[in-house]
C-alpha cells in the first residue's frame, strides 16, 4: 500500500508555463509546468471529460478548459466553478530529467 511512481516523460517535453499529455500505465495524464514546478491531474475535464491537456490554456497555477472555460487550480485542485468538480491530482517526482507520476496503490502487500 502506498504512492507507485510510473515514467511519464522528460523534463524538457513540458517548458515552463506549459502543459502535456502523457500515457502513464495505460492512463492519460496532464502533466503541467508552474515557473518550474510540476503538477499532474487526470487528462480529462471534471465537467464533461475533455482533454485538459490538448485544449484551453495554462496562466500561472490557473488552468482554463477549451470546452466550456471552466477554470481549475493545478496546484490544488480546486475548481473554481464548482467546489464538486476537482481535479484528480497525482504527485510528481523528479530524477536525472526524468519525470514521474504516482498513483496510489491500495493493495496489501
Ligand atoms: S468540459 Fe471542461 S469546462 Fe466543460
Amino acid at each position: 500500500m502506498g504512492w507507485l511512481f510510473y515514467e511519464a516523460c522528460h523534463e524538457d517535453d513540458v517548458p515552463v508555463g506549459g502543459k502535456i499529455k502523457a500515457m502513464v500505465e495505460g492512463y492519460p495524464v496532464a502533466i503541467y509546468n508552474v515557473d518550474g514546478t510540476l503538477y499532474a491531474s487526470g487528462d480529462y475535464c471534471p465537467h464533461e471529460r475533455v482533454s485538459l491537456a490538448d485544449g484551453g490554456s495554462l496562466d500561472g497555477e490557473l488552468l482554463t478548459c477549451g470546452a466550456h472555460r471552466w477554470c481549475f487550480n493545478v496546484r490544488t485542485g480546486d475548481c473554481l466553478e464548482d467546489e464538486g468538480f476537482p481535479l484528480k491530482r497525482f504527485p510528481v517526482g523528479r530524477k536525472n530529467g526524468t519525470v514521474f507520476v504516482g498513483f496510489w496503490d491500495d493493495e496489501e502487500e
